[in-house]
């Protein structure tokens, strides 16, 4: 089979490697196709492939199409909002993250965040500890749970909602539960959010949320862009000079952001969440040994299209 690596922000080399190493010991022919420059690109590369691995790249219905002998899509990620999941079960694709695999590098990146604007950006100016705040986690799946457990070493209280899961989980999990989503929001120093970006989320966190925050509080969010509703957070921070946001994901209205509200908001140039190599690593070997098992037995664990 033909295996298309497609990476518009590459995996570090020795990732690509091992991918390489798993997919060519079982016979399998690699093809890599990294910072490219459209879909295009894509569409040309993965038309004679039957496999493919991605990350946040776009598979689009209009890539399916260009792509006749695809059978399996494997995102080496958690989040697959960038893949056409109804496009890909019509075209009898299967469709695969790699759950977990990334999730301490997301992590660490929201525990670093938090410090980052505890620390005014690493300015002079005066900032606060974390140790003794109180932090709300918005989703307690693989990456919220490691957020917390992280957290609470390093002094703070923990808060956690999430829609999929009991109170007696959170507590399992080391959190309390809070009451709902405006309980943790009004509640908390630091809110991290970890949901994915579904057609229940996207534009889900606003002004409402937001503007309940208590003095002082800081939104980080490590998860999509789009589960913001953009309007609603100028409006809040407008509205409290006291709030502050750090994202990995950048508004589409971050030069605005900027300009109004200063060392109070940060936006990483890339998304950088799972950009490590022992993320890559993890990820990508995943995925690699996901796409050999499939081919070999069948398996569909982590299908997400079913
Ligand atoms: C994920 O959903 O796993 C993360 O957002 C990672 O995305 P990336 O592979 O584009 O860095």
């Amino acid at each position: 089979m033909k295996i298309l690596i497609a990476t518009q922000k590459p995996f570090a080399a020795a990732a690509v490697a091992g991918i390489k190493e798993i997919l060519s010991k079982a016979g399998h022919e690699v093809a890599l196709l990294e910072k490219y420059a459209g879909e295009d690109e894509l569409k040309a590369a993965v038309a004679d492939a039957q496999a493919l691995i991605v990350r946040s790249d776009k598979v689009t219905a209009t890539v399916l199409d260009a792509a006749p002998g695809l059978k399996i899509v494997v995102r080496a990620g958690a989040g697959f909002d960038n893949v056409d999941l109804a496009a890909a079960t019509a075209h009898g694709v299967v469709v695969m993250n790699t759950p977990g695999q990334n999730s301490n590098a997301v992590a660490e990146l929201a525990i670093a965040m938090m410090i980052y604007m505890a620390r005014t950006q690493f300015t002079p100016a005066t900032g606060s500890e974390i140790q003794g705040k109180t932090l709300g986690i918005q989703a307690f799946g693989n990456v919220g749970r490691l957020v917390g457990a992280k957290a609470e070493a390093l002094g703070m209280k923990v808060k956690a909602i999430d829609p999929f899961l009991p109170a007696e989980k959170i507590i399992e999990g080391g959190a309390e539960p809070a009451k709902d989503l405006a309980d943790l929001y009004s509640s908390c120093d630091y809110v991290s959010i970890h949901i994915p970006a579904t057609p229940e989320t996207i534009g889900s966190i606003g002004y409402e949320l937001v503007s309940g925050m208590p003095k002082g509080a800081t939104l980080v969010n490590t998860a999509r862009k789009e589960v913001i509703d953009e309007a609603g957070l100028f409006r809040a921070l407008q509205e409290r000079p006291d709030l502050k946001y750090i994202t990995d994901v950048a508004p589409d209205n971050y030069a605005a952001m900027q300009e109004a509200f200063g060392l109070r908001v940060f936006a990483t140039p890339k998304k950088m969440g799972a950009q490590t190599a022992e993320a890559n690593m993890n990820a990508g070997l995943a995925a690699a040994r996901q796409i050999v098992d499939y081919f070999a037995t069948g398996n569909t664990r982590f299908q997400v299209n079913k």
